[in-house]
């Protein structure tokens, strides 16, 4: 506790998250495949505005793999990012499937990325929804060419945020 200019006490609140940063050969192979798939997505991108071509890979808790892209449209609002893409389509296929693992790659027309790609503020309110909604935690994986991150559940990519238990 600490005294503030008024004579009150003031409470810090300190929201700590934990990144892990790997290369590509310290994955394992199941995590390997899902990069592998989000990388090869990113060709399907239709970025003809940015040409910032993104793909995700959803793994599904039945096995499953679900891909997706960035789309963009001429009416810049009105595109969407990779991973709203590729989430809502594995929801509205297999809703009853949990998304055990998502994983987001990202590059220019020259090649990917050298730093990972997080995830717009709009995408993480999804995947954390995603996420609660299955009631398991869903891991991120960014990929890059030199550091892959990987977090173990949404929560720490989305501190302090809004979820439907307020709405009750
Ligand atoms: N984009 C994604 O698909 N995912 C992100 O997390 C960040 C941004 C897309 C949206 C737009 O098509 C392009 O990248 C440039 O912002």
């Amino acid at each position: 506790m600490q005294e503030n200019k008024r004579g009150g006490t003031m409470k810090q609140i300190k929201l700590e998250i934990t990144i892990e940063a790997r290369h590509y050969d310290e994955l394992t192979e199941e995590d390997r495949r899902l990069i592998d798939s989000a990388c090869d997505a990113t060709q399907r991108s239709y970025a003809p505005y940015s040409h910032f071509s993104v793909g995700a890979a959803a793994l599904l808790e039945n096995g499953m793999v679900i891909t997706g892209t960035n789309q963009e449209n001429a009416a810049y609002p009105s595109g969407l990012c990779a991973e709203r893409t590729t989430l809502f389509y594995a929801n509205s296929q297999y809703p009853d499937q949990a998304v055990r693992t998502l994983a987001i790659a990202a590059r220019t027309e020259n090649d990917f990325l050298d730093t990972p790609i997080p995830p717009c503020g709009a995408c993480r309110q999804v995947l954390l929804e995603t996420e609660k909604r299955y009631g398991k935690p869903m891991r991120i994986l960014l990929y890059s060419k030199t550091d892959i991150y990987i977090l173990e559940n949404v929560g720490g990519l989305l501190p302090l945020s809004f979820d439907g238990d307020y709405l009750k």
